[in-house]
């Protein structure tokens, strides 16, 4: 799904681009996507700017909430990330709370183990869920554009591979074998819920 708030979003021109996250992960994978296409992809966590506490309900609205944040401190377009995975049998949690369930300083492992815990205490035999990406951007006269994209998958114990990031050692998208902690980056950026966002961005703001 496309979420457009603007009538008719401005094209985002190649050039400085504030990724407005501080995760390392998704900085590497928005930069794989957008370099490719002439942008210079600066981060949040480069510029040392603050973290806006995660206040809404939803990924669209975290999403703008962190772009909206990024581009009045620093008045560059922002493209904020947000993102998480949603577990069948959980009725969809972590999902806004993906990050929060690694604990503080964050460990994925941990929020790994708390969902297999979880979804061991729920009796129910459903390993399904997804990994959701709202991407926001947000320019400085104040037009506004969301992309949301999806990958949906089954959990797997214990956790397999080191590459990729948050919960990618646990999750095998739909027709494959391998976890996204064993893939080869340039597949998973490929197939991903980040890429599908991407490709609806690229198709609306780049065309
Ligand atoms: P937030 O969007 O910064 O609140 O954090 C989202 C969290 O969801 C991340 O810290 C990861 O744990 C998880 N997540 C989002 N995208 C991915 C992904 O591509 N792979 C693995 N975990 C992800």
């Amino acid at each position: 799904m496309a979420v457009n708030h603007a009538e008719s979003p401005p094209r985002l021109v190649p050039g400085r681009l504030l990724a407005a996250t501080h995760n390392k992960g998704k900085v590497e994978e928005l930069k794989a996507l957008f370099e490719p296409h002439g942008f210079n992809v600066v981060s949040a966590l480069d510029l040392g700017l603050e973290e806006p506490e995660e206040t809404e309900a939803t990924f669209t609205g975290n999403a703008l909430l962190k772009a909206r944040a990024a581009m009045r401190a620093c008045g560059l377009p922002a493209l904020s990330d947000d993102s998480g995975l949603a577990v069948t049998a959980l009725g969809g949690e972590p999902g806004i709370y993906s990050a929060r369930w690694a604990g503080e300083p964050r460990d994925f492992y941990r929020a790994m183990q708390r969902v297999e815990d979880a979804l061991k205490a729920s009796g129910s035999a459903d390993r399904s869920a997804k990994f959701v990406c709202a991407l926001a951007v947000v320019w400085p006269d104040g037009q506004e554009a969301v992309f949301e994209g999806e990958v949906h998958g089954q959990l797997v114990w214990p956790p397999r591979g080191d590459r990729g990031f948050g919960y990618d050692p646990v999750f095998v998208a739909t027709g494959e074998t391998i976890t996204f902690g064993e893939m080869d980056p340039e597949r998973k950026h490929a197939m991903s819920h980040r890429a599908e966002a991407v490709k609806k961005l690229r198709a609306t703001l780049l065309a």
